[in-house]
């Protein structure tokens, strides 16, 4: 598989699904609050007749952007006149759910802008591994979660869907393309940002130690899908098939561009950081023991997030059949509260945020 079917590739659970569900990146993100509060305060702001900038890049459904977007707009609009307007483009692949996102900003009673006037959100259906915004224009951005999706996926990892089990020359294959597609976006922001701009880019960590949980997790959903390939749910050239484009990378990977030289197409790193995300699910475990409700949590977190990629390779869906779509997300989901809920295990995450300027 090179690039996955338009319409699924790395694309969330569609009809508000990811909205409902994804409380994991929701917390991952707030623990970068206090990097784009202290961004929004710096960056420069000059042209006083000029639109002020926000860019929101792998907006998903928005429920996620909304208190990030008014954390910048907070700042910002502390330094500006009440009149100057300020844009924020949510930007998202052309196949996500835009119908949320709109419905999201228009009725969802946390969105960013119920207090000031001269906010005014938009929406961009282009891939961020290409220029997305006109050069020189935008003060701040914002990235939660998605560039740990890549462009491509390389190959296919035998036994597994997930890269960050794959090993030897699969392996190899997933570091190349994650050097290059984070080249590649860093390029295409720094062409995009002003002098004196921010990035604050938030990513999963390495699955390593300290995050059992998610692991184990990856692990049970491909137990799930063996069954369903044993079951003659799903066949054994399609499972074959199934892969979900994400790569974690390490610091060093992320720093990697900016070895040779400190500034990389004109960016600097200003702040790097982990932070580690306690398991809320867990903590409400200990409290009711009611280990289901947990596992259904975690089921639905999957299905909203990973389960589009692999259904991707499913040769009904692929051909528009949305029965086939929603009986082969149920099997997976049920498969995988089953096995969560056999040996539930905190799902700690680490989180690693990362902030760029642009120096004028
Ligand atoms: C896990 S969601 C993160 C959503 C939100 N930022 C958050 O923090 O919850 C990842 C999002 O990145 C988007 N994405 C992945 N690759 C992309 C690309 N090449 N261009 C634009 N968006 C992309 C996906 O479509 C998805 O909506």
């Amino acid at each position: 598989m090179s690039q996955g079917p338009s319409g699924f590739y790395g694309v969330m659970e569609a009809k508000g699904a990811y909205n409902r569900h994804a409380t994991i990146p929701a917390g991952g993100a707030a623990l970068a609050f206090p990097f784009l509060d202290r961004a929004a305060r710096e960056v420069t702001i000059a042209d006083q007749d000029h639109p002020v900038v926000v860019a929101d890049y792998g907006s998903s459904q928005g429920k996620n952007s909304l208190r990030a977007m008014a954390t910048a707009i907070r700042n910002l609009r502390a330094r500006l006149d009440r009149h100057r307007p300020i844009l924020v483009f949510h930007v998202d692949q052309p196949s996500n759910d835009f119908n949320s996102l709109f419905e999201v900003l228009s009725s969802d009673p946390e969105r960013y802008f119920l207090d000031d006037a001269n906010v005014f959100p938009c929406a961009i259906g282009r891939s961020f591994y290409e220029q997305v915004l006109p050069s020189a224009s935008v003060h701040l951005g914002w990235c939660s979660y998605a560039v740990v999706w890549l462009r491509r996926v390389p190959c296919t990892i035998p036994g597994h869907f997930f890269p960050a089990f794959a090993t030897g020359a699969t392996r190899a294959a997933f570091e190349r393309q994650a050097a290059e597609d984070w080249a590649t976006f860093l390029s295409c922001r720094a062409g995009e940002m002003r002098g004196g701009a921010r990035l604050v880019v938030v990513l999963p960590n390495l699955p390593g130690s300290g995050q059992r949980g998610f692991a184990k997790m990856m692990d049970d959903a491909n137990a799930v899908l063996r069954e369903m390939v044993d079951e003659g749910a799903i066949t054994p050239e399609e499972r074959a098939q199934m892969t979900v484009g994400t790569y974690p990378r390490s610091k060093d990977e992320l720093f990697a561009p900016f070895v040779a030289k400190p500034r990389f197409q004109g960016l600097t790193i200003e702040d790097y950081d982990v932070a580690t995300l306690p398991d809320r699910m867990w903590a409400d475990y200990q409290r009711n023991g009611d280990k289901e409700a947990m596992a259904a949590k975690n089921a639905l977190f999957f299905r909203a997030v990973f389960m589009p990629s692999l259904a991707g390779a499913l040769t009904r869906v692929r051909a528009g059949d949305s029965e086939a779509l929603r009986s082969f997300a149920d099997r997976l989901q049920d498969g995988l509260m089953r096995r969560l809920t056999i040996e539930p295990i905190p799902m700690d995450m680490s989180v690693q945020i990362i902030v760029f300027a642009k120096p004028g």
